[in-house]
């Protein structure tokens, strides 16, 4: 096994509710294994100008409940390139970094694997509100993301109700659905509109005109920011067909702030020390998952095949040549992945399903 110095945590991508929590985990877990651990500020950006700070236990406490990051978030085109490379590895060995946590997205994640490339074992953490990991079911700050639209709309549904208006309210995700479906859902929205899904503008205008018919006086429309620009045009069309006044809404960043719900502090906690004790098992290059309800693991170049995978077939995303993105995989492992593809597939069209269904 590794004799680890020290332990680096780092927080990189869009910020989400709960990285605190994951970074709080990190530092309490490996201290409690007689590992230092060393906060690294701006992600990669710090990484590579040695703005780091070796945490004592009290460095993260009062933080599990905040928003954001306290290590904060920065873009760092130089950590692509070679030399911005070498100069994290010397910054590693200058402050005596052993192993890494990293906790982001996809983008993240490929520099974790940059990183172990180089020889300094890595682990991801999936800390996005999108949930566009394909290769775990939750990611850091989803719930939190999700239960805050929920309230916007919430309020947003009130004064509908009182002008008798529809709504329609476009939610972050990027090119990923799942905010939007599971949101639609859970505000009772008379469709929620996604890339992944197929669905029919004419018939969502037409369900509109029935209900206001029967006297139905608010309504809600939740559209995933995946379909760019989709919202405010189908807000005219839909007060033009139906004569129902309509209103757009785009909820962006409000979401992504605010204190994470206790879901998304307890999957951060779980996922910080399953982190900690990967990097302490001498294991390397691996994106913590949790999948039906089990924290577990993917190698993070599968999960990032996954996902161009997932993204190319089903998101909108530029095609993938699948030849060449999945060569060297056998027959069988080629047919898991599509398999697992599919199944993600389904799994959000039964949610768009649902949310039509109950909407009248
Ligand atoms: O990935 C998180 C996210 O908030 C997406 O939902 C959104 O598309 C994007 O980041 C916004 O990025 P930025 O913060 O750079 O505007």
């Amino acid at each position: 096994m590794p004799k680890f110095r020290r332990i680096g945590v780092l927080t990189s991508g869009g910020d989400a509710p709960g990285m605190n929590a994951a970074v709080r985990a990190v530092t309490r877990y490996g201290l409690a294994n007689g590992v230092e651990v060393v906060g690294i500020y701006e992600g990669y950006k710090g990484l590579i100008e040695g703005n780091v700070k070796v945490f004592a236990g009290n460095d993260v406490a009062n933080i599990i409940h905040q928003g954001g990051t306290v290590l904060y978030s920065a873009r760092c085109p130089e950590f692509a390139t070679e030399e911005g490379m070498q100069k994290a590895i010397r910054n590693c060995e200058k402050y005596k970094i052993d192993g890494l946590v990293t906790i982001g997205g996809d983008g993240t994640f490929r520099g974790a694997t940059d990183i172990s490339s180089h020889g300094i074992p890595t682990i991801g953490i999936p800390g996005t509100i999108d949930n566009d990991i394909t290769a775990t079911d939750e990611s850091i700050g989803y719930d939190t993301a999700m239960n805050t639209s929920v309230k916007m709309i919430d309020n947003l549904r009130d004064t509908c109700e009182s002008h008798a208006r529809c709504d329609v309210i476009e939610v972050m995700g990027r090119n990923s659905g799942y905010i939007a479906l599971n949101v639609g859902i859970a505000v009772g929205a008379t469709a929620a509109c996604v890339v992944e899904v197929p669905f029919s503008e004419e018939e969502i205008i037409e369900k509109m005109r029935q209900s206001r018919a029967n006297g139905k006086r608010n309504f809600l429309v939740v559209v995933s920011e995946g379909l760019v620009g989709y919202a405010e045009g189908l807000t005219k069309r839909i007060e033009e067909q139906t004569g129902i006044e309509s209103r757009f809404a785009r909820l962006a960043h409000v979401v992504r702030g605010g204190n994470p719900t206790l879901a998304d502090r307890v999957l951060a906690s779980t996922m910080g020390i399953k982190a900690v004790d990967l990097l302490l098992e001498g294991k390397s290059d691996l994106v913590v998952c949790k999948r039906r309800g089990h924290i577990c693991t993917s190698e993070i170049n599968y999960a990032l095949t996954l996902d161009k995978l997932f993204k190319s077939r089903y998101a909108g995303y530029k095609k993938v040549d699948e030849e060449k993105l999945l060569s060297g995989l056998s027959d069988e492992e080629k047919q898991k992945m599509f398999d697992f593809c599919q199944n993600k597939l389904n799994e959000m069209r039964y949610l768009y399903q649902i949310c039509d269904t109950l909407s009248k």
